[in-house]
């Protein structure tokens, strides 16, 4: 018998929404897969299956009436996120929230009152960190084997074409909020924060050069952050095929990913001691991380260590989601005023209310 408090827990929107059912469906021990909520009830019963005892519904209020949930799972289209979290709060349950968390600062701060409100928690979808590769590179940085961080280079180049962009709210200022930044290189730009620190300067230059959409698909941008290291980050939806990357030089290591996409924190990592005398003392590290549970499974085991107070927990904290919206405001104003930004950013910054083109200074 476990001695794991049992969740239960309620999935909101069944596109992506079938990945984090399957990663909560992965630890029996610690969560209880109660509801898949979809308006589109055929979609939300084949991701709640047949004889799973998932019970498939289509109204939200329904679902947060039920005393007997404790965590609802927000996938639903990103204009709907800040309004479903606040509600699933004042329900008294704690929350996962599909990225971008909130599209501006403003609402960041909404949620965070929600949060003192109601004594519940929000963590974020930010499953890319739960790869081998990736969790290696934090063991050699906790163990100091990296020395300081120098340069980091980051790709995300994937391909989106017309039938992407057929689901009605993608590329759209309504919809998605945002574009290459807010839907695709927000992991990458995580992933990084969490190994150099926040940023704390900016400069962008965004585009759309590749859909006929209303937010941009392609983007150049360079940033510092506290700890010192310089990063830039190429991204676009125009690459002939889908890969991600990651790339630093520390003092003691250089470090590069691997390039499989949607999961840059498995793959293939190296690790390359600048002086071969430290190689041995950096593979014998390496050999240390093992059993790596990974993606949504990943997330889904943090996210329950997380709710329950165990310490170890390694999913993303609300101060991460919060800085990764901080980031794409500060971008988004780096780029349409051709500035460096620097960042934490106040409450008067002008884009505090919002990126979205009409919620400008709306705070
Ligand atoms: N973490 C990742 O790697 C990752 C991958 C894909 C998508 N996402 C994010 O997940 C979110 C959802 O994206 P998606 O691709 O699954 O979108 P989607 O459009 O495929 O699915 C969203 C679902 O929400 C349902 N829905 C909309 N309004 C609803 C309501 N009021 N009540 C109940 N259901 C409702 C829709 O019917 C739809 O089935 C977005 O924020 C997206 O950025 C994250």
């Amino acid at each position: 018998m476990s001695d794991k408090p049992l969740l239960s827990v309620a999935v909101i929107g069944a596109g992506v929404g079938a990945s984090h059912v399957a990663g909560y469906r992965a630890h029996p021990d610690r969560y209880r897969m109660a509801a898949v909520c979809d308006l589109d009830i055929e979609r939300a019963r084949k991701v709640a299956g047949e004889g799973t005892g998932t019970r498939a519904m289509t109204d939200m209020a329904e679902l947060l009436a039920d005393p007997e949930i404790d965590v609802i799972d927000v996938s639903l289209p990103p204009h709907l996120h800040v309004s479903a979290t606040i509600a699933a709060l004042e329900a008294g349950k704690d929350v996962v929230c599909e990225k971008p968390m909130t599209t501006s600062m403003a609402d960041v701060d909404k949620v965070e009152e929600a949060m003192r409100r109601t004594g519940k928690k929000v963590l974020p979808v930010f499953q890319y960190r739960f790869g081998p590769g990736y969790q290696k590179l934090l063991h050699l940085m906790d163990k100091g084997l990296t020395g300081k961080p120098y340069i980091c280079s980051l790709e995300t180049h994937w391909k989106r074409g017309a039938a992407y962009y057929d689901v009605p709210w993608r590329g759209t200022w309504s919809g998605e909020q945002g574009g290459a930044i807010v839907g695709h290189a927000i992991h990458v730009h995580n992933l990084m924060t969490r190994l150099l620190g926040p940023v704390v300067e900016v400069a962008a230059f965004l585009d759309t050069k590749v859909n006929p959409i209303e937010t941009e698909d392609c983007g150049a941008i360079s940033m510092r952050t506290q700890s010192g290291a310089l990063v830039t980050s190429s991204i676009t939806l125009g690459s002939a095929t889908d890969m991600s990357r990651m790339r630093l030089c520390f003092e003691k290591l250089s470090v590069e990913s691997g390039l499989e996409p949607y999961t840059i924190g498995g793959g293939n990592w190296t690790f390359t001691a600048v002086d071969p005398v430290n190689q041995a003392g950096i593979d014998a590290a390496l050999a240390e991380v093992t059993g790596v549970v990974e993606r949504y499974e990943g997330l889904a085991l943090h996210i329950h260590m997380a709710l329950t107070g165990e310490e170890s927990a390694g999913c993303a904290t609300f101060a991460e989601a919060r800085h990764s919206i901080e980031l794409i405001t500060a971008i988004y104003q780096a780029a349409r005023n051709r500035t460096v930004v620097s960042l934490p950013l106040e409450k008067a910054h002008p884009l505090y209310g919002g990126w979205v083109p009409e919620l400008e200074g709306a705070a």
